[in-house]
């Protein structure tokens, strides 16, 4: 017999992890650092090893996964496990709301929906007999599934055993198991560095990583579950609304979405729809669409099902984020910097919301791993506002007439030769600035808003004015001529006088808009920022060696080497001359010491989404102030900067009183130092 004390031991060990389990995985507050966690997992591991007759099957310590099975075998669901119907548009909803309407009567701005978010993973079922998890099951057909309880087992959102003690005797869950987006990438960029082939969205990963017949492989992947309703319930009572009963399920230990909501009436549901279609792209896991469920379940058995959907229920899907379309040719952008970019010229498609019929392949490199070639069927991605992308090659639908994309041997818009550095998979065109395209571009970057800001200098006048051989580079923008401007086509006296006021102005300006209006390679706003900080004048700027530059914040070697060149090279000093005798001008910045700073010694936490910047310029104008940048919060951190969709880490700040600012708060207190986004 083991000792009482152990016994006690072994306990309270386990009700620790099940309850700090509970709170990372159910209720996502974190409340332990890992390495605690990782010191009860370990003692507990100890002691069940030196008492076997200790170890029970549903101890935190046993998910790491069994030897693996000779083939899954077959369960039936007793309660089907039915599916969707799906509406694509409001009208669609309309239509929903009108049947249930028409079966049920009553008032239409009445009706209760639960909303949730549709997960894109697999359908799940969970079996607990008295609490105890006893048999994992895919959906299968719906009627037959697969035992996949090793598997389920291993995943740390479900519990081995429910809380509480007035759960019901039988108990089937259901529920989504998916890939959150981060366990997704990381997973692909493991497989990447294998050299396997990465999976093609966080749906194929799930699915992947759940049929694994060796549930030591599925316990190494990202994998939740999320819980979204019952099946078989016996022995015991549930409340009479569907989200009240995932509120049971949550409090017995389960996951259920966060972002669970019950409206009235099926305005309320498009304002959900559309509220969290907006937020999509910043939830950590991929969603694609959102199901509403009529909320009472008294009226819900009374709809029943027709064939294989529930009258009770409708998915409202997102547009597709991906759609097929074929490859008609490529062509070739080239950028500012010279960079010569493959652009795929597609059949016109309706994706993600919009048609698109352009999108990035990026670089030889890409065009190498999707193996496309032009004529090709290929599948197109477009998310949120990110800019279109191939993402494969349907190969099955090869025209017999395809042919290889081969790269020009020059530039397409000077003909200069064109380069690729060693190591870099991008072509570059050595013209350098007797590149139209590029000549183009620099004056463009130069003009924008961000950087000397020449209102009415827009995208299309730079072309028409190199195109009509008035402007070169930028320095021939302050002696651009009254007369001559209105030569050229849809330019009228008013819009060539106001342009010619917008250049007079832009000629004061800011040191840190001067250095990136410049537009030096991986020379951004805010590593202008920090230079200017740093040496406080272009005098100072200009002399210095490879050895001070890297002293600044965010300036790493390759910066160093772009700026070194700009300085050594004749034409581009000569330009910055021509720029400061047409009379631009700026204030030089006060050297503040370190300390003088005004964020000097704080420590600060940046999470979540923000809108108007993104996170590394947000920590980078940070760090120009003086602050110190950490990726986890703790009590010594000054503030937390808290985006969209921020999770645990605001949680914590919340916990230990750190300060918090929302985007807004923090772009004020960055205007108020000066940093105007
Ligand atoms: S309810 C009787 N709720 O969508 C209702 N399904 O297209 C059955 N899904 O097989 C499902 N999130 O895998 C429901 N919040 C959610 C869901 C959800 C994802 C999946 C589920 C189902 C498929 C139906």
């Amino acid at each position: 017999m083991p000792s009482v004390d152990i016994v006690q031991e072994v306990d309270t060990l386990r009700e620790q992890l099940d309850a700090w389990n509970y709170q990372y995985y159910v209720l996502d507050q974190p409340t332990v650092p890992d390495a605690e966690y990782d010191r009860c997992m370990y003692r507990l591991l100890q002691l069940e090893a030196s008492r076997p007759e200790l170890v029970r099957p549903d101890s935190p310590t046993q998910r790491v996964g069994a030897a693996p099975l000779a083939q899954f075998s077959q369960i039936s669901h007793e309660v089907p496990m039915l599916s969707l119907d799906n509406a694509f548009d409001a009208q669609a909803m309309r239509d929903f709301n009108r049947r249930l309407l028409d079966r049920l009567g009553g008032n239409p701005d009445q009706l209760e929906f639960a909303c949730e978010p549709k997960l894109d993973g697999i359908a799940v079922s969970l079996l607990y007999r008295d609490g105890l998890l006893q048999r994992g099951a895919t959906r299968g057909d719906g009627t037959t599934g697969e035992d996949i309880t090793l598997n389920v087992r291993t995943i740390p959102s479900i519990p081995l055993h429910l809380r509480g003690d007035n759960f019901p005797g039988l108990l089937e869950v259901r529920g989504e198991i998916y890939m959150p987006s981060a366990g997704f990438e990381q997973l692909n960029a493991r497989v990447r560095e294998r050299g396997d082939k990465t999976f093609v969205n966080p749906r194929n990963a799930a699915a992947g990583s759940l049929r694994q017949l060796d549930a030591r492989v599925t316990a190494q992947r990202p994998l939740e579950m999320c819980c979204y309703g019952v099946g078989l319930v016996e022995g015991g009572v549930l409340p009479d609304r569907h989200a009240l009963v995932l509120e049971s399920l949550q409090a017995w230990g389960l996951r259920i979405n966060a972002e669970l909501a019950v409206v009235h009436g099926i305005d309320a549901c498009d304002d959900y729809y559309e509220a969290l279609a907006a937020r999509r792209e910043s939830l950590p896991y991929a969603i694609d669409g959102i199901v509403f469920k009529v909320n009472d379940l008294a009226l819900q058995q009374r709809l029943g099902f027709v064939s294989r959907a529930p009258r009770w229920a409708i998915a409202r899907k997102f547009p597709a984020q991906e759609e097929m379309t074929r490859l008609l040719d490529v062509e070739f952008q080239v950028g500012r910097t010279g960079a010569i970019t493959p652009v795929a010229r597609l059949e016109p498609v309706f994706v993600g919301g919009v048609t698109v019929s352009n999108a990035t392949l990026h670089n030889s490199d890409e065009i190498e791993r999707l193996g496309v070639q032009i004529g090709d069927t290929v599948i197109v991605r477009r998310a949120g506002d990110v800019i279109p992308q191939v993402v494969s090659v349907v190969m099955g639908r090869r025209p017999a007439d395809a042919r290889p994309v081969s790269f020009p041997d020059s530039c397409p818009v000077c003909g200069s030769a064109v380069e690729r550095e060693a190591g870099e998979a991008t072509l570059r065109c050595m013209g350098g600035l007797v590149c139209a395209a590029q000549q183009k571009a620099a004056i463009k970057h130069f003009a924008s808003r961000r950087a000397m800001d020449i209102e009415g200098l827009g995208d299309k006048l730079v072309d028409q004015l190199v195109d009509e051989g008035l402007l070169e580079n930028v320095a021939g923008l302050y002696t651009l001529e009254r007369e001559r401007l209105l030569g050229l086509e849809r330019m009228g006296e008013k819009s060539a006088d106001n342009l010619l006021l917008a250049l007079e102005q832009s000629k004061q300006t800011t040191l840190p808009r001067f250095i990136f209006a410049l537009g030096i390679r991986e020379v951004g706003e805010v590593t202008a920022l920090s230079l200017a900080r740093h040496f406080g004048s272009w005098e100072a700027l200009s002399m210095v060696r490879e050895e001070q530059l890297l002293e600044v914040d965010d300036v790493g070697p390759v910066v160093a080497d772009h700026l070194v060149q700009f300085f050594d090279s004749p034409s581009s000093m000569g330009m910055v001359g021509t720029l400061r005798e047409a009379g631009v001008n700026w204030p030089d910045l006060e050297l503040a010491p370190v300390e003088d700073l005004p964020l000097a010694g704080q420590t600060w936490v940046v999470t979540g989404k923000l809108e108007a910047l993104g996170r590394n310029d947000a920590k980078g104008h940070l760090q120009a102030l003086g602050a110190k940048v950490a990726g986890s919060v703790s009590a010594r951190t000054s503030c937390v900067v808290a985006g969209f969709g921020a999770g645990s880490k605001l949680t914590r700040a919340g916990e230990l009183g750190v300060k918090v600012l929302d985007e807004r708060a923090f772009l004020a207190l960055l205007a108020d130092n000066g940093v105007m986004i």
